[in-house]
């Protein structure tokens, strides 16, 4: 089973896309779910909120590069952000009526896969679609 400290230690061999603002803010994503995974249950749905948040905007600017730079599989690529968005309000909400530990385990595992297949698939695309076009502009 993937854990998220693991993922954080392997960063730079896995998930490291070489275009610095992604990989900022794909670290910064890491560290916010292993907070929110081990929070306390009083503080769990502040943390899930913030960890939401942090992945709107996440999300967002990715897709914000992709059209500047026009980077292909555009359209899958963001249905694949609103699909997971949508499963991730589902555990704010369950989260937020008492379904703390259900929210916990899907963080823990369902998420943190997620993470670990879109990064290396989807993401790693997408960068390496900037990347090439940054450097024919350089
Ligand atoms: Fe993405
Ligand atoms: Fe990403």
């Amino acid at each position: 089973m993937l854990d998220a400290k693991q993922l954080i230690a392997n960063f730079d061999a896995f998930y490291k896309t070489g275009v610095s603002q992604m990989d900022r803010v794909h670290e910064e994503f890491l560290h916010l779910l292993v907070t929110a995974a081990n929070s306390a249950e009083e503080s769990f749905h502040h943390h899930m909120a913030v960890l939401f948040e942090h992945c709107q905007l996440h999300f967002f600017e990715e897709e914000a590069s992709m059209a500047a730079f026009q980077a292909p599989e555009y359209d899958h690529h963001c249905r694949e952000h609103k699909a997971i968005l949508e499963v991730m309000q589902g555990h704010c909400d369950g989260a937020a009526e008492g379904r703390i530990e259900h929210a916990r385990q899907w963080l823990k595992q369902d998420f943190i896969r997620w993470f670990d297949q879109h990064t290396r698939s989807w993401d790693s695309l997408a960068a390496e679609h900037v990347k090439g076009r940054e450097s024919q502009s350089a």
